[in-house]
């Protein structure tokens, strides 16, 4: 062993004397290791979210190979380890409610175990956040690698995008526009390789927000899956973990207070989803950052959009990546006086010094800073008193007559409620009206589904009106649009004004003026209030009982209560 050895917390499994010794490094010989992987080298985790049941993930055992190969070369010591995967398009009732789940066993997998240093294999959308909160909580050497895009689907002679033009193509048929067979068509043409959802849905988004933050090599969240380029990224990344560990640069080193503030603003700028507020907001919570709501309607204020892709736009990830990917935004905002350059990300250099020679190729997909696809968009907080603690709009994804307008509410109390009526004929309801749906929150449903574009009545969609405001205490998949507003908070579920809504009542939206309000009187609201019972705990026991009575409100990031911070890794007590 080595002298520099004890630096390494994996001695203390791996290079224990006698009988500890002998157990921890026998039964990994069970695999073919040679002793020398015991000679105190850094061990590197491979944390792998691989999963059949994700396919979003399915590439990612031989994305770890690549890793290997690096660490190996780099001196190092791999190992790869499964943990809990949240597979987009299948998990029932919704992978949020199982985001904290996958971090509790991403943190306590790379706790329990002989590790010096962790890479991050995520891809799907909750994949991605719950890798980095388990890991922020843990606090070794980290870098992540998402699983990078699929390439562009193709219909009929156009590109078509994974989840915007699912929801396209459903409204189109429902309203009489598209064949069924066009549309069974459409489902062999959208998924055509490896790869995360190509839109700028939530994972783009937080492959986005990953690399923003630094924990990511450069220009690495574009990348599609299926591109050599992902997998020279992966070797290089299992080089550059071995020398964090010797550096000890640590994950809270590289993830700070200004690293979210770079990470809001590229969100804005990229037209990124809704749901990175509510991930965002509780990775801070892992690392102690002070990270609100509000400060990504203020830091994003002056943000114009600048990447041209659906859902926002028109272009895919494939076209970004050719186009020169997040680097371009990265200097365009730089050069703008946006970013803070003092931010060191995982190769050791500030955000902006690595995207400071980024070229940009195709100025209609990344618009230049003074030709934006639109200005001051960012994502909007409302507040009223009907979202005491915040409600979101993202005005890039929405109608925008929509964004101030006066309407008579239309409640429906569950989403079981809303399937059940909106095709009917009979529901009294016009255009101009705003339905408002409750039951849909954290606690709600429970797990806040990506219910928050609920479909329109048929009857309007027949008129050929394609958005209406609407208004929930859920989430929006990063891939929807519409005049929708979210994360009202507190939730209907949890007693606030949302529950006291009624068919009939009067709702402004203002969202130039940041305001929510429901026209009733405080009297009024006073009585609903008294009158109003929480509804039932969704289950006695297990995990969803205990997300249930211990997860926070939207504006709060959803994490659990119990989880927020962090506890290092220290050495656990030898079990024999
Ligand atoms: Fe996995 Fe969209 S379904 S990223």
């Amino acid at each position: 062993m080595s002298e520099d050895s004890r630096k390494y917390r994996s001695a203390n499994w791996f290079g224990a004397g006698a009988k500890d010794g002998f157990n921890h490094r026998a039964w990994m010989k069970n695999q073919g290791t040679p002793h020398d992987a015991f000679d105190g080298r850094p061990v590197i985790g491979i944390c792998n979210s691989w999963s059949e049941l994700t396919p979003c993930n399915a590439h990612l055992r031989d994305v770890a190979e690549r890793v290997k190969r690096g660490v190996w070369e780099a001196g190092g010591f791999p190992l790869e380890f499964p943990v809990m995967s949240l597979g987009e398009t299948l998990m029932r009732p919704t992978t949020m409610l199982f985001r904290n789940l996958m971090a509790m066993d991403v943190e306590e997998s790379i706790r329990a175990n002989p590790l010096d240093g962790v890479v991050l294999l995520s891809g799907c959308d909750k994949t991605q956040p719950a890798m980095m909160m388990g890991a922020a909580s843990c606090d070794l050497p980290t870098v992540v690698i998402t699983g990078g895009p699929m390439l562009n689907g193709k219909f009929q002679g156009q590109d078509i995008g994974s989840g915007t033009d699912v929801w396209r193509f459903s409204e189109d048929l429902r309203a009489g526009k598209m064949t069924l067979a066009d549309f069974m068509e459409a489902e062999n043409c959208m998924s055509r390789s490896n790869g995360h959802c190509m839109t700028m849905g939530t994972a783009s988004t937080m492959a986005s927000m990953t690399e923003s933050l630094g924990l990511t090599l450069p220009g690495a969240s574009a990348v599609p899956a299926v591109d050599a380029n992902r997998y020279r990224i992966a070797h290089l990344v299992g080089r550059r973990i071995v020398d964090m560990v010797k550096e000890d640069l640590r994950f809270s080193k590289v993830v700070t207070r200004k690293a979210f503030e770079n990470a809001v603003r590229v969100n804005a700028a990229i037209g990124g989803s809704t749901n990175a507020i509510i991930h965002l907001i509780a990775l801070a919570g892992r690392l102690g950052v002070e990270l609100t709501i509000d400060d990504f309607d203020r830091l994003a204020r002056d943000v114009p959009l600048l990447v041209n892709l659906m859902p926002n736009g028109k272009y895919l990830m494939e076209d970004y990546y050719y186009a020169g990917g997040l680097p371009v935004v990265v200097r365009s905002l730089a050069e703008n006086g946006l970013l803070n350059d003092d931010v060191v990300t995982v190769n050791g250099a500030s955000l902006t010094a690595n995207a400071a020679e980024a070229r940009n190729w195709n100025e209609d997909v990344i618009r230049p800073f003074d030709n934006p696809l639109n200005r001051n968009v960012g994502l909007a907080v409302l507040r009223g008193n009907l979202a005491p603690d915040g409600a979101v709009i993202k005005p890039s994804a929405a109608t925008p007559a929509l964004l101030n307008h006066r309407g008579r509410a239309v409640v429906f109390e569950s989403i079981e409620e809303l399937r059940a009526k909106v095709e009917d004929d009979d529901l009294d309801i016009d255009e101009t009206c705003v339905m408002v749906l409750k039951g849909a929150g954290p606690k709600g449903y429970p797990g806040m589904p990506e219910v928050g574009n609920f479909p329109l009545p048929a009857k309007i969609l027949r008129k050929g009106i394609t958005d209406m405001v609407r208004i929930s205490d859920a989430r929006m998949s990063g891939t929807a649009y519409g005049a929708v507003v979210l994360h009202v908070s507190p939730e209907s579920a949890a007693g606030g004004p949302l529950a006291l809504v009624q068919t009939g009542d009067m709702i402004e939206l203002d969202v130039a003026n940041r305001r929510l309000h429901l026209d009733v009187s405080d009297t009024e609201l006073a009585r609903r209030k008294a009158a109003w019972t929480p509804p039932p705990t969704p289950m006695e026991r297990g995990y969803v009982r205990l997300y249930h009575d211990h997860v926070m409100q939207a504006h709060e990031g959803c994490d659990l209560d119990f989880l927020v911070g962090g506890s290092g890794a220290p050495i656990p007590r030898e079990s024999h």
